[in-house]
């Protein structure tokens, strides 16, 4: 398993489509992407002892409400700020684990040697996704045979990680998490900025009910049609994460063998059904 998932130059299109795609409260956005632009600012003016920013914002929330993808939109949006930027996706599970071949020396050289290098062209956004899995796999090892070699690996992760922070000025780190609790003291507190995303409100409901209404609508125009019934399906999906709606939309067509076959026969109260149904499949989500 590779620590690095991802290497990408931005702008790209496909993040920039990413950025669209979560319907979130304008508010988040414009303030993510100031954070970002803020903090990379100061560090390349201050010292961190005078402005003790470390370049860290995270993004916490429930799973399917969009936290990877506005992390990588982010990201592309940071980019063209700037111009351009290096992206790296990191994958905390392997950064936490030498038992998965990854040695602490290893990890070191990704924060003191490749990412430092890469950042020394242009800067360099790296995401942390699903960082819990950094403390969470700490815990875990305890009960492994050989747990010191894998602590060292996750304790070689967060000193880089503070590396990264202090001393290569532009850096910058997006951690998700959807499990805070889980997430290290010492990585949370590091945070310029936590963002809590929640499932969406009526507002953001409405805007990705329309947009998937409107894509299915340009195949089967009965899709198109099913927007005069919109406050209803904004009403049924109360609650739903943004992940569960956009799959819940589509499936109405699943509701028999005849609308699967042709999609053009759906309903709206196939729609209100299968919206009913989500719901509770979010609750059993929920619930494990
Ligand atoms: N607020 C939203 N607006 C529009 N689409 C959304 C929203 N939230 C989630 N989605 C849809 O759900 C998909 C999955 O989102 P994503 O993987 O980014 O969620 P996540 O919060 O990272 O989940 P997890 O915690 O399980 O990793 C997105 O690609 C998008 O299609
Ligand atoms: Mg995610």
């Amino acid at each position: 398993m590779d620590v690095i998932v991802e290497q990408k130059i931005l702008p790209n299109k496909d993040f920039e489509a990413a950025w669209d795609a979560i319907k979130v409260n304008p508010m988040v956005k414009e303030r993510l992407l100031s954070q970002a632009i803020l903090s990379l600012q100061m560090r390349q003016k201050f010292s961190f002892e005078q402005v003790p920013m470390h370049g860290l914002i995270l993004m916490s929330g429930p799973p399917g409400t969009g936290k990877t993808t506005l992390a990588r939109g982010l990201a592309d949006r940071i980019a063209k700020a700037l111009g351009k930027a290096q992206y790296v996706q990191l994958d905390a599970h392997a950064l936490g684990s030498s038992s998965l071949g990854k040695s602490q020396k290893e990890v070191s050289k990704i924060f003191t040697q490749t990412i430092p290098e890469l950042a020394m062209s242009m800067p360099a956004i790296i995401l942390l996704d699903e960082v819990e899995t950094l403390a969470a796999d700490r815990q875990r090892m305890s009960l492994e045979a050989n747990p010191i070699d894998a602590h060292r690996a996750t304790d070689a992760a967060l000193a880089g990680i503070d590396l990264l922070c202090r001393k290569h000025r532009n850096t910058l780190l997006i951690a998700t998490t959807n499990y805070p609790k889980a997430v290290d003291r010492a990585l949370l507190s590091r945070a310029d900025w936590i963002e809590d995303i929640g499932p969406p409100n009526a507002e953001a409901r409405t805007e990705i009910i329309l947009e998937i209404l409107e894509l299915l609508g340009r195949e089967w125009p009965k899709f198109g049609q099913l927007k005069t019934h919109i406050a209803a399906f904004v009403h049924a999906s109360e609650g739903m994460d943004g992940r569960r709606l956009r799959k819940a939309m589509t499936s109405a067509a699943a509701i028999s063998i005849e609308t699967a076959k042709d999609p053009n026969k759906v309903t709206r109260d196939n729609v209100l059904e299968t919206l009913k149904r989500a719901s509770t499949q979010a609750d059993i989500v929920e619930a494990a």
